[in-house]
């Protein structure tokens, strides 16, 4: 789930065990179940970065940290990132934070997936709303750098989201990766790392965006579900597809069997999606994400 401020849509905790073993895993016979990414189109260049609603991400070769970033908030993000002292520059290595609030699997995956050299990336923060959680001890027993902050103690979500976006540039993130992260998101995140920001969700979208998605598709009775990555944009899941695996839905299932089914395959998915990111290959043109 993603979404941006307005009503509250925080997930139910259909979180569940990684140890548990799903009933029937396994891809659908006869149903494609890598990542099927759209194919790059031969002599067509890629449109620069825009997604709906929101202004296009300029290219940073081209940014200028004079005036004219007033109200251009990627911009603003390049001059603090720009103005903070750090030998390895903006870029080198690819730079990812993972937000997460519950278990954290997703982001052992993707832990798993860097130590085995497979990421191209550096997980180089985790931020959690939630000190108690799995996610950060996953964090703190890797060595990863830990921002955790309590929410109530901030006079609003944009202030909180400031002082991550502080946090964010000190690291000199280059994509911002949420798996599980609890909490709406407003345009202080949002709009400066847009076209840099993604999101897994639990279901094949655009079926059963929001909460409890396993237990949407169980109790409208469809036989394929899965996962989706997904930019996040100013909507609640409604960002371009990046990449999607299918799951079987059997009719005895529980949303809980569901959920793990499907998890099997995010923590498959997702580190594959940022090896793409960190290779440069994930270009967007509309809303065809397309894989070079
Ligand atoms: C995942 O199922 C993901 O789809 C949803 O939140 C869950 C996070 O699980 N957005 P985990 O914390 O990575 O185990």
């Amino acid at each position: 789930m993603s979404g941006i401020e307005g009503k509250d849509i925080r997930e139910e905790s259909t979180r569940l065990s990684e140890e548990e073993v799903p009933l029937k895993p396994g891809p659908m016979p006869g149903l494609p179940n890598e990542p099927v990414p759209q194919p790059a189109v031969p002599g067509v260049e890629p449109e620069p970065l825009t997604l709906p609603g929101l202004p296009a991400v300029a290219d940073p070769e081209e940014a200028d940290d004079s005036a004219e970033n007033e109200g251009d908030p990627a911009a603003q993000l390049r001059e603090l990132e720009q103005a903070l002292p750090d030998g390895e520059g903006p870029n080198k290595p690819y730079r990812v934070a993972v937000f997460a609030s519950g278990s954290g699997s997703n982001f052992q995956a993707m832990l798993d997936t860097a130590r085995a050299g497979q990421l191209g990336a550096q997980i180089a923060l985790l931020v959690s709303d939630k000190p108690q959680s799995k996610a950060v001890e996953r964090a703190r027993a890797a060595g990863v750098p830990v921002f955790v902050f309590t929410p109530k103690e901030y006079d609003s979500r944009e202030a909180y989201e400031r002082v991550i976006l502080e946090e964010l540039a000190k690291a000199k993130i280059d994509l911002i990766v949420l798996a599980g992260y609890m909490r709406l998101l407003t345009s202080v995140l949002v709009e400066p790392y847009m076209g840099r920001m993604i999101n897994i969700h639990p279901s094949l979208l655009p079926s059963f965006p929001g909460k409890d998605a396993a237990g949407q598709a169980v109790a409208h009775g469809v036989r394929i579900s899965g996962a989706t990555v997904h930019f996040v944009d100013g909507g609640m899941d409604t960002g371009p597809i990046i990449a999607q695996r299918a799951v079987d839905v059997y009719p005895e299932d529980s949303a809980a069997d569901l959920q793990l089914r499907i998890q099997d395959q995010e923590r498959l998915l997702y580190p594959e999606v940022v090896s793409w990111f960190a290779a440069g290959r994930v270009k967007l043109d509309g809303r065809q994400v397309r894989l070079f």
